[in-house]
């Protein structure tokens, strides 16, 4: 059911994000080199601090979300960037409003199911003529079996918590302070 409000509570915005971000240039094969590797920077920007923050408060979340806690997708996106010799950047404050565990989960609703985009664009990669040269890809990794099953025990692990009325609106609200950093990091970003 969390799930379930989640993914309905936050549609439009993650159909704004889809549409404005630079990955969609993945999907249609026309990202240049230079856009790719600005597009790892603000993601870079983006997960790095998120997962900083999580992180930083993970002491409030039931433990079996602890699995789901670390710095797995920025390590992941700074191995690509070093490959690509773009420096890493400095990264913007995030100050949500809410930061209660189940605002947190939802946060890291955001963070693992962007990872299912980001399943697509590895396949489309491949197929991009100006991305033809590029080694092993660490974020936008072409492991989709690993990906699809960790997916699949987060929802189970969300399944198992039991959200509250009130625990389920914070959860909503983290996730939408989640999908609206991302949505600053990439309108401020230089991958447009
Ligand atoms: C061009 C960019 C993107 C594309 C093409 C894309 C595409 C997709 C696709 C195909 C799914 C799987 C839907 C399903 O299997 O039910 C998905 C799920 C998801 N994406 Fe994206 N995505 C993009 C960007 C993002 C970004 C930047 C974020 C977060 C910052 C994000 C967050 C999510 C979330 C949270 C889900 C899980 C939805 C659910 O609850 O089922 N996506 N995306």
């Amino acid at each position: 059911m969390i799930l379930k409000n989640l993914a309905e509570e936050t549609r439009p915005i993650h159909e704004k994000v889809e549409r404005e971000n630079v990955a969609s240039k993945i999907m249609d094969h026309t990202i240049s080199l230079y856009q790719y590797g600005k597009l790892l920077v603000d993601n870079y920007i983006a997960y790095s601090t998120l997962e900083a923050y999580v992180l930083a408060h993970k002491a409030k979340l039931p433990h079996v979300l602890l699995p789901f806690v670390g710095e797995d997708k920025s390590t992941a996106l700074m191995h690509d960037l070093n490959n690509l010799h773009e420096t890493l950047p400095e990264t913007y404050p995030f100050n949500p409003v809410d930061n209660s565990w189940p605002a947190l989960a939802g946060m890291i609703y955001v963070m693992e199911g962007s990872m299912l985009g980001g399943m697509l664009m590895a396949k489309n990669i491949k197929q991009c003529p100006s991305l033809a040269n590029l080694g092993e890809q660490y974020f936008f990794t072409g492991d989709t079996a690993s990906k699809a099953t960790r997916w699949k025990q987060f929802k189970e692990v969300m399944g198992s918590i039991g959200f509250d009325e009130a625990q389920t609106r914070s959860a909503i609200t983290g996730a939408k302070e989640a999908f609206a950093y991302f949505e600053t990091v990439y309108a401020r970003g230089s991958s447009r």
